[in-house]
């Protein structure tokens, strides 16, 4: 297997573009077999972000495509998400997403050094990631509230749920690196590695609670309604904020 080393982790430019209709094929399969949810971006979304060098995308040694992640502002720049993050399934645990976003974070304080960067995510790979950079687990008030950036979430199978809960919730949990008040890679990274059990286990039991109201509703009527269900150290309230 190659490991991250072997990879070339480049600023994507107009030489990539060809690449934008494998790298959304890939965002969709990955989102469909893990059976969670996505905001869908199209060829034409990937490309844009490659022409304005808000984009990251690797190769393996042999030029075959292997990753990709893109840069969003919001709430005219206050905000930047590093988002659409994909390894292809061939070049997986050998390190490339926790380069990619390395590359991507110093890429996003570089262009926007003002801007607090956040990430929303289902999965505890990129968690412990995110941990790795800086970021700490925030409530989604704690975000950008750019009506722009929430409209993104409309293509996602868990809409529903996120819209129940007033936007307060959902499957995905929020992280964010403010550069005006943040915590120590080293913490943050110390912090994940204590709790990581107990991250999994609130992942599984947040999905199970958040899911639960539709899976009964569905079976009821087929229409989801809704309805049921300081700082770093308070993480509960991050994952259920009722
Ligand atoms: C999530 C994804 C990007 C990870 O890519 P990857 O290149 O395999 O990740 P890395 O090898 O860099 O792993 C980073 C860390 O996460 C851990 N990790 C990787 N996959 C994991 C998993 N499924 N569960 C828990 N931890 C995992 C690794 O052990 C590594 O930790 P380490 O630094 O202690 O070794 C990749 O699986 C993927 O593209 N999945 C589909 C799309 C997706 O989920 N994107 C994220 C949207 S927010």
């Amino acid at each position: 297997m190659e490991t991250q080393h072997q990879f070339q982790v480049l600023v994507a430019n107009e030489s990539h573009l060809s690449f934008a209709q494998i790298i959304c094929d890939e965002m969709a399969a990955s989102a469909k077999a893990r059976g969670t949810g996505i905001a869908k971006r199209s060829p034409e979304y990937i490309q844009q972000k490659m022409r304005e060098g808000k984009a990251v995308i690797a190769f393996n040694q042999d030029g075959i495509w292997a990753g990709f992640c893109y840069i969003e502002t919001w709430s005219h720049g206050e905000y930047v998400a590093n988002s659409g993050l994909i390894v292809s399934p061939n070049f997986r645990k050998g390190g490339l997403a926790k380069a990619i976003k390395k590359k991507i974070f110093e890429l996003s304080r570089q262009t926007f050094p003002e801007s607090k960067i956040f990430g929303l995510t289902t999965g505890l790979a990129v968690m412990k990631i995110n941990s790795d950079l800086g970021y700490e687990p925030v409530t989604y008030s704690e975000l950008t509230q750019d009506e722009a950036f929430w409209a993104g979430c409309k293509s996602c199978v868990n809409y529903d749920i996120l819209m129940s809960k007033e936007r307060k919730n959902c499957l995905c949990t929020a992280m964010l690196y403010d550069p005006k008040d943040h915590y120590e890679p080293e913490e943050t990274k110390e912090f994940f590695e204590e709790k990581k059990s107990v991250f999994e286990r609130l992942l599984r039991i947040k999905q199970w609670k958040l899911l639960k109201p539709f899976f009964k509703e569905d079976k009821d009527s087929n229409t989801p309604s809704g309805g049921g269900a300081g700082k770093i150290k308070s993480f509960f309230h991050y994952f259920f904020n009722l």
